[in-house]
């Protein structure tokens, strides 16, 4: 005999019917029923008819996405990102899944960032001048339109390094990415076109035999250690379009928040100039100084607590699981807030204020291990983390002791939880020149 709904025991909900997807809505009905019914609550939606469970206490959390992990797919929404992206390592699951994460992994380890990290700073020293002429002339700048470019530009970099000049020659075939941060049918059949120009560059690159150090060779070089094969054309084409979209919008929505919130608190800001002009004195700072910016990583992971830009993730029960004391039948909805388990009071004192020393000491190290998501956890945890935090330390340490950035609207920005967690509008800010105290790095 099969269980029924009414067997089972599901935790508890409302009577009224939600559909739950990545956007506003969504977003009032969590936070509504994560009030009234605490960490742990069940929906049902008129259009879906497995039950929507919403997990909100990071031991449910770690046992879907650690513990029981093999119990969970990807779920839903991430058809729609199927489409932008293809079947590439971000949504696809099981063997496929596993073998691209084993085939791509080598490019994002320490070693292999570490030896990006050149063209990094490459681009950021093009801002350094470019952004002079913005603060000689006074001129405001859209900081979101600019964190986009930012974003694009460097893991365009990072994927395509010596052929990149070639591709974006004339009209730029990447930029609508970062200039409209819309994601619909026509994004899609542009991402398709696009997916031409790329499907040549990777053709070119392997008929050429020239390996630099750079994503797409590191995808060409890639083979499975037990039968020796590499990837298809077609994959490469499709984990490169994953790493496009995912790699460029995220950091670049952080810097974003973080550029917002370092203008609201210039005490935070203040103290981050300063370990940045301590510990980088001078030009010829080393890759390690520029890591190791301790204030620094405590502010980067303050602004992805408040402003996680994959602010909700779903997935699917393959198989029965039990979460909490309560049933989780197959074919059950799952759906993980980093933004709501982020400014969950039982884990974050006054989680509306921006404090970046919540990540100091043990206490804050705890607190992190604890409740703390941004980058999701366990085996399908985000590859690019590390690269991620290089490109952000790089921007900063090397914009902020030379140009202060004044949100030129005092007033509170909204966010807007779509796939990405976006600010409502684009944050314009005055670019001035810096005083300096000691030479900038
Ligand atoms: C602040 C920046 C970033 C954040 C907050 C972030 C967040 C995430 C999250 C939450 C996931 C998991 C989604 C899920 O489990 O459903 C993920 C996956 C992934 N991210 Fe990131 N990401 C960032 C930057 C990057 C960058 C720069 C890259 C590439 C250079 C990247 C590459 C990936 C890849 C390849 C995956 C798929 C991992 C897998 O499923 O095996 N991410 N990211």
């Amino acid at each position: 005999m099969t269980a029924t709904a009414t067997d089972l025991r599901l935790p508890p909900g409302p009577a009224e019917r939600h559909t739950l997807n990545a956007d506003p809505a969504s977003l009032a009905v969590m936070t509504r029923l994560a009030a009234e019914y605490g960490d742990l609550s069940c929906v049902w939606s008129a259009d879906r008819p497995h039950p929507s469970l919403f997990l909100n206490d990071p031991d449910h959390i770690r046992q879907v996405l650690v513990g029981n992990y093999e119990n969970y797919v990807k779920g839903v929404g991430f058809e729609r990102v199927r489409m932008l992206m293809g079947n590439g390592i971000i949504t696809s699951d099981g063997e496929h899944w596993r073998r691209q994460r084993t085939l791509i992994q080598p490019g994002f380890t320490r070693g292999s960032v570490t030896r990006l990290s050149g063209r990094v700073l490459d681009h950021n020293l093009e801002l350094v001048e470019s952004w002079r002429g913005l603060a000689d002339r006074g001129e405001t700048l859209n900081v979101t339109t600019a964190m986009s470019h930012y974003g694009l530009e460097v893991i365009l970099r990072a994927i395509f390094s010596v052929d990149l000049p070639r591709l974006v020659a004339g009209a730029n075939p990447f930029a609508f990415l970062a200039q409209d941060p819309t994601r619909d049918i026509r994004t899609v059949l542009k991402v398709r076109e696009l997916g031409r120009v790329i499907h040549d560059c990777v053709v070119a690159r392997r008929a050429s035999g020239e390996r630099p150090h750079d994503f797409l060779s590191l995808m060409l070089d890639a083979r499975d250690r037990r039968t020796g094969a590499g990837m298809t054309d077609g994959e490469i084409l499709d984990e490169l379009k994953t790493l496009i979209v995912a790699g460029h919008e995220t950091s670049a929505g952080t810097l974003n928040w973080c550029w917002y919130l370092l203008s609201h608190h210039p005490e935070v800001e203040q103290r981050l100039l300063q370990e940045i002009r301590s510990a980088l004195p001078g030009a010829g700072f080393s890759f390690e100084q520029l890591m190791g910016l301790e204030y620094m990583a405590r502010v980067l992971k303050e602004t992805l607590r408040l402003y996680p830009p994959v602010w909700l993730f779903s997935r699917r029960a393959v198989g029965p699981d039990r979460i909490g004391g309560y049933d989780v039948p197959a074919g059950a909805h799952i759906f993980i807030s980093p933004y709501l388990l982020h400014r969950n009071p039982r884990f974050w004192e006054d989680p509306e204020r921006f404090d970046p020393d919540r990540f100091a000491g043990p206490q804050g190290e705890a607190r992190e291990k604890a409740a703390f998501i941004p980058f999701s956890a366990g085996a399908r945890r985000c590859a690019g983390e590390y690269f991620a935090f290089v490109e952000m330390n790089m921007h900063l340490a090397l914009l902020l002791p030379r140009y202060r950035l004044s949100c030129v609207d005092q007033a509170p920005m909204d966010i807007d939880p779509a796939i990405n967690l976006r600010s409502r509008s684009g944050i314009m800010m005055a670019v001035a020149h810096r005083p300096r105290e000691n030479p900038a790095p």
